[in-house]
């Protein structure tokens, strides 16, 4: 039952991306299938229901297409026994800094979602109930880091969720790996040797503190040779 519903919700998602080009379909083949993150958050229940989610870095829109198609297999009664339901999130903002991305983004969710092109370090995030960033916080400064997280407390109530993948900078070898590839496929992308700035997961948790969240951390690398912790936090 689940390798058949896995199937289903994979080809569903990565369907629409046919319309943003070749590129695009093959990446969202490759990303949905290949990346724990994308089941894990909904085995494991990390998002609650709301109104709004902002995806901040969004790349080409992966997670609206998926959280989408989640719902809706949900509400067809096509949902594996003993998982949490789908969140139901009424709308979906996805901010990214690359316009290709956010074309390829726009071409395969059409109306479904709101994708703009901006900068996480300068851009409005108004008001969610839930946020996420996977794997973004490292490209931009420490600075900028702190205030993000401070926006991003700035947009939720009380209780709301923020959810972001990092990489643990104690995780050794499998973290050195990580680092490599992710500078080797931005390089490929287009943004040119670009610095990172990274932290071992336990000044994460504290930074988290400090900008008003409780945070717990649970691994999210199973099946690759990374070394990926998601940061699940409520702001207090
Ligand atoms: C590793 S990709 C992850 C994409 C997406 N979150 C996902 O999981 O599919 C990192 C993304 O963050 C974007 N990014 C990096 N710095 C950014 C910034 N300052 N503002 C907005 N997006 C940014 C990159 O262009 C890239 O699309």
């Amino acid at each position: 039952m689940t390798t058949h519903f896995r199937r289903t919700l994979l080809e569903r998602a990565t369907l629409p991306y046919r319309a943003a080009g070749h590129f695009a379909w093959h990446f969202a083949r490759g990303k949905l299938k290949g990346d724990p993150v994308f089941f894990g958050l909904l085995e494991h229940g990390l998002l609650p229901d709301g109104e709004r989610l902002i995806d901040l870095g969004c790349g080409q829109g992966l997670l609206a297409s998926w959280l989408l198609e989640a719902r809706a297999l949900h509400e067809a009664g096509n949902w594996p026994d003993g998982w949490p339901a789908a969140p139901k999130i009424e709308s979906i903002w996805g901010l990214e800094l690359m316009p290709n991305d956010v074309a390829r983004a726009r071409a395969a969710l059409g109306d479904r979602a709101q994708v703009d092109q901006g900068d996480i370090r300068t851009a409005d995030f108004g008001q969610a109930d839930v946020a996420i960033i996977l794997d973004v916080l490292h490209y931009i400064s420490y600075e900028a880091q702190e205030d993000v997280l401070r926006r991003i407390r700035a947009a939720l109530p009380a209780g709301g969720t923020f959810i972001t993948r990092i990489g643990d900078a104690a995780g050794g070898l499998p973290f050195h790996y990580s680092n490599w590839v992710d500078h080797v496929i931005f390089f490929l992308r287009g943004h040119g040797i670009i610095p990172i700035y990274c932290r071992p997961l336990n000044e994460w948790l504290e930074v988290l503190q400090r900008c008003g969240f409780e945070a717990r951390s649970l691994p999210m690398h199973k099946g690759t040779p990374f070394c990926s912790m998601m940061l699940v936090a409520k702001a207090v």
